[in-house]
């Protein structure tokens, strides 16, 4: 675990009051263009779930992609994009939730998954929750099974992994 999270850890820029006063944004474009924390950060998600059945990997608009991509890749697995309201081509269902700094909502194609698909739901950064919590909504809606909850980042004091895991869904985050 440590082997992962230090070097990872070390390459977040952290930039205050962007967007917004007040908000401590984590940039991940310095681990994403450091090989070693972007290899090292893939390899985390791989080393979780390597050997279990995973049939896809959901992926939250839009840095969520980037992890996602690479896991699914990598597990041999299948790519579902929840995408930002507007973006999906395709009949949908819809989620509209809270950020730290606003309100969005995000949507998934209806026949992204079959029912019972194993599900790993991936975003980079869990804050508020409101993001993962909408995105886990949109998929049992579906019925497909969420296997874990994962981010490379968790903001802990702003309570959001805490509340997914209220809500029943495990969640396995790289650094804190
Ligand atoms: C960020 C981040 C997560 C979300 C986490 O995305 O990438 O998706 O916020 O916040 P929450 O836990 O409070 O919901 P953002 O909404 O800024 O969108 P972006 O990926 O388009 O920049
Ligand atoms: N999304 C919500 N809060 C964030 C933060 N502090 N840094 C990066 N992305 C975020």
């Amino acid at each position: 675990m440590d082997y992962f999270s230090e070097s990872i850890k070390q390459a977040i820029r952290t930039v205050p009051d962007w967007p917004n006063p007040g908000v401590q944004f984590r940039d991940i474009t310095t681990v994403l263009q450091d090989r070693t924390a972007f290899r090292k950060l893939i390899d985390a998600f791989v080393h979780r779930y390597h050997g279990q059945q995973i049939d896809a990997v959901a992926a939250v608009d839009a840095r969520g992609f980037i992890i996602g991509s690479a896991l699914a890749y990598e597990l041999n697995a299948g790519l579902v994009l929840v995408r930002k309201k507007g973006k999906l081509p395709f009949d949908t269902l819809v989620e509209d939730y809270q950020l730290e700094y606003g309100t969005a909502s995000v949507e998934l194609h209806k026949d992204a998954f079959r029912q019972g698909d194993r599900v790993i739901l991936v975003d980079d950064l869990i804050a508020t929750g409101g993001t993962m919590m909408a995105a886990s909504r949109l998929i049992r809606r579906i019925r497909a099974e969420i296997v874990e909850v994962a981010a490379m980042i968790d903001l802990p004091d702003l309570g959001g992994s805490q509340k997914l895991r209220d809500e029943g869904l495990a969640v396995y985050t790289v650094c804190s």
